[in-house]
Order: C-alpha cells, then sequence, then structure tokens
C-alpha cells in the first residue's frame, strides 16, 4: 500500500492528500516513483531475465519515463502504445509488439520504427506481415506466441493461456509455422513467447510454463531455427488483500536458474501489474450517503468509470479512509454510474463517514486509470505522480467541453 498516515495526515511519500484534495478534483490516482523504482530494483535484483514492462498496465507517459529512466523496456499492444513508448524515448530495440489483433496500420508503424520483434498471433498474420515487410522492402524480426495450453489457476477473464484462449497459435502448429517462416524470406525468426494470464501466485504454474517452452525451443530447433530469445510473459501475482499471497520471487529466481542456465538464448519476461500496482491509489470523494435496506451505502464520485475492476472481475481493493474516528461502521462503498454492478467494496469497515469525506482506494497503480471511461459522460480522472515532497499532475482531468465537442450532428439533424 502506498498511501501512509503520519499523525492521522495521509501521506504518500512526503505529499499530504490531504493538500491535494484541496487543489485537485476528485477522482485522481496518485502514483509513488520511489515505490514503483524500488520495486522494479526489487525485480531486477531478484531474478535473472531481462524485463519489458507491460504498457497496458499503466501508460501515462511519465510513468513510461520513469520505466525508460529505469532502463526497462516495453512490451506494447497497439500502435498506440508504441507510440507513447517510442515518444519518451524507450529504445526501439527494447520494444517488442505483441496483440491479438494488430491491423495493416499497427504493423506497418512497428516495422517502420524497427522495433526489436513483432510477436505473431496467428498463420495468417505471419503471412501479412510478410506481405508488408515486402512492400516495404524490409526484414522483419518476428517472435512467435505460443499457446502453450496452460491453465494459469487465474480469474477467468484474464487467463489467457488455456487451448480455448482467442490468443498465441496452438502449440502443435508449430512445426508448421517453422516450415511456414521458411518461406516467408522478409521474416527473420527471433524467438518464441506466451503469455499465459494475469494474476498467477502459484509458482507451480510458472514451473509448467517453463517445461512446455524449453520443449518449444527444442521443436524450434529441429525445425531448423535457433531462436535469441525466450519471452516467458508476465502475470506475477501482487496480493490485493491479506488472503492472496504475492508470487516469491525468491522461488521465481531458483526456478529461472534450474531451467535456465547456459542457454544459448536469453529470457525475458512482461510484467505489467507487478510493477505498477501496488505504487497507485485512487482518492474518491463521497457524494452522499444513504441506508437501503439496512445496507450503509457510500457513494462516492470514483466509480466503474474510474476503476473498472471491482465491477468487472469482482475484484478486491482495499479501501482507507482518510479521515479517521472510533467509531467504526460496516459500508457499501458505490459509485456514481447508473449500474447495480458499480459497487467499489461491499461490507466493509470504515470509520463513520459523512458527505465530503474522502477515501482512497488502494493498490490502483495497474489496470486502474488505463481502463477509465466516459460512460454517463463521466471526464477521465487526473493522475499525480509523487516523487519525495513534490508532486506533479502527469495528466489533466478530461474536460466535459471536450468529450461533448467530439460529437457530430449531421446536417440533416440541424434546423
Ligand atoms: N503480456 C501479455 C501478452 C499480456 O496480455 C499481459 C496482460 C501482460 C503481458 C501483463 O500481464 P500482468 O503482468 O500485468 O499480469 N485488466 C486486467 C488484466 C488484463 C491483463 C491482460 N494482459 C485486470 O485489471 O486485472
Amino acid at each position: 500500500m502506498t498511501i501512509l498516515f503520519n499523525n492521522e495526515k495521509p501521506f504518500v511519500e512526503g505529499v499530504n492528500i490531504n493538500e491535494l484534495t484541496s487543489i485537485i478534483a476528485t477522482p485522481f490516482y496518485v502514483y509513488s516513483q520511489k515505490s514503483i523504482t524500488d520495486t522494479y530494483k526489487k525485480l531486477k535484483n531478484s531474478i535473472n531475465a531481462e524485463i519489458f514492462f507491460s504498457v497496458k498496465a499503466n501508460s501515462n507517459l511519465a510513468i513510461l519515463s520513469l520505466m525508460k529512466s529505469l532502463g526497462i523496456g516495453a512490451d506494447v499492444v497497439s500502435s498506440g502504445e508504441l507510440k507513447r513508448a517510442i515518444s519518451v524515448g524507450i529504445p526501439s530495440e527494447k520494444i517488442i509488439f505483441e496483440g491479438v489483433g494488430k491491423s495493416k496500420e499497427d504493423i506497418e508503424y512497428a516495422i517502420n520504427n524497427n522495433i526489436r520483434q513483432i510477436n505473431i498471433e496467428s498463420i495468417e498474420e505471419l503471412n501479412m506481415i510478410n506481405v508488408l515487410a515486402k512492400s516495404l522492402e524490409r526484414k522483419v524480426n518476428i517472435g512467435v506466441r505460443l499457446n502453450p495450453n496452460i491453465d494459469g489457476q487465474t480469474l477467468d477473464k484474464i487467463s489467457t493461456g488455456r487451448k480455448t484462449d482467442k490468443f498465441g497459435i496452438a502449440f502443435d502448429l508449430l512445426p508448421e509455422v517453422c516450415s511456414q517462416i521458411k518461406i516467408l524470406k522478409q521474416l527473420c525468426l527471433q524467438g518464441i513467447s506466451c503469455h499465459i494470464g494475469s494474476q498467477i501466485h502459484n509458482i507451480k504454474v510458472f514451473e509448467e510454463i517453463f517445461n512446455k517452452m524449453k520443449l518449444a525451443v527444442k521443436i524450434v530447433d529441429e525445425n531448423g531455427f535457433s531462436i535469441k530469445h525466450l519471452d516467458l510473459g508476465g502475470g506475477f501475482g501482487v496480493a490485493y488483500n491479506k488472503a492472496e499471497k504475492e508470487l516469491s520471487l525468491n522461488e521465481l529466481s531458483s526456478l529461472i536458474n534450474s531451467f535456465f542456465q547456459n542457454t544459448t538464448y536469453d529470457i525475458s519476461f512482461e510484467p505489467g501489474r507487478y510493477l505498477v500496482a501496488k505504487s497507485g491509489v485512487l482518492i474518491t470523494k463521497i457524494l452522499t450517503s444513504k441506508t437501503n435496506a439496512s445496507i450503509n451505502f457510500l457513494i462516492t464520485d470514483a466509480g466503474m468509470q474510474t476503476l473498472l475492476r471491482p465491477a468487472m472481475y469482482n475484484a478486491y481493493h482495499n479501501i482507507v479512509a482518510l479521515t479517521n474516528n472510533n467509531i467504526k461502521k460496516k459500508y457499501t462503498v458505490a459509485g456514481p454510474i447508473c449500474e447495480s454492478s458499480d459497487i467499489l467494496a461491499k461490507e466493509i469497515t470504515l470509520p463513520q463517514q459523512q458527505t465530503g469525506n474522502y477515501l482512497a482506494i488502494c493498490d490502483t497503480g495497474a489496470y486502474g486509470a488505463v481502463m477509465s471511461s466516459n460512460y454517463n459522460s463521466k471526464v477521465l480522472p487526473a493522475e499525480i505522480l509523487v516523487h519525495n515532497n513534490r508532486f506533479s499532475i502527469i495528466r489533466n482531468q478530461e474536460k466535459i467541453s471536450d468529450i461533448i465537442a467530439k460529437d457530430i450532428i449531421p446536417n440533416w439533424l440541424k434546423n
């Protein structure tokens, strides 16, 4: 958790959040630079592998600049994310493009920017990249994303590596993919990759991944290629509540060492959540309160439009009150959106609250702001980065006038 209390005042690093609420309109996200930096260093010092930050978890340019300054590469899934990574100066040789549905424009942009590798997700895509590379007169470094048919033992909606999931190329097609690549003269096979899901807590799942991917390397080898890079995906589990345990980096490190000593290829991971989730909090104001059928509702200005995870995945985020008192009460915290699923937390105990108070929704640095929406014509939230006792607004709150201005009324409806 990023927020700490000092004399009952809530701080992120050296910045008092009460002071932020007096100058910045809620809801807003706050990230701690120190926490992100420390998390990355802990990971980097624990495991012997290259790290690519999965930009989808938090794509704010300030966060990407921080990642760049730490020397991390980027894993992107669209030309939009690729533009973001390039615009902060992440070197193109440190960028991997991996996405289940890439458009022609996405691929051309990636080819023109000479990135380290485009990971292909279907045989059809393989052919399409070859055609585009030919018309651009380029040789393209590719990786093959496999679907290893492994169950990540995580939430159904964030599982990606079972054979029935839409991601990757079926493992059994690997020899066929290799023969195809031999024919496609514009393509250079650099690596193979997989990502079997998010929030993996059980180290045994990684053991399964490593086994299967080593087998994949052998198959590729037997089919006449030797790869340079083996990308083992992201998915490192973080603990959002006390019952969950964080993936053990010690165990992961031993596993890596036992599987990948003296290999002729390098190995890499592409974590998103692990690097940023615990370094962000979402600050929200209580707009009103009421009791319906003995449930005490606190209705906040953050909701599923600001943080979709609880509504979409039933995800748990710890909520702390910024003002304390000795009376404890059970509350259900709900957003302002006209949907019954817009609940941020059910039946949690908080110090007694009143309208106008502020709450912090914890561990929201990953898949928070990036998944926010304009539903109910709500504006996207501001984002703040804290560094020691300084803070910077790294994204302004959107203006409702900007959203409305995007709509176009056709002439035939104007009088
Ligand atoms: N690599 C690939 C190919 C991915 O699809 C993903 C995430 C990652 C890496 C990073 O996974 P991570 O280390 O962050 O678990 N919106 C969901 C999470 C969706 C993850 C999608 N893919 C959530 O809020 O839980």
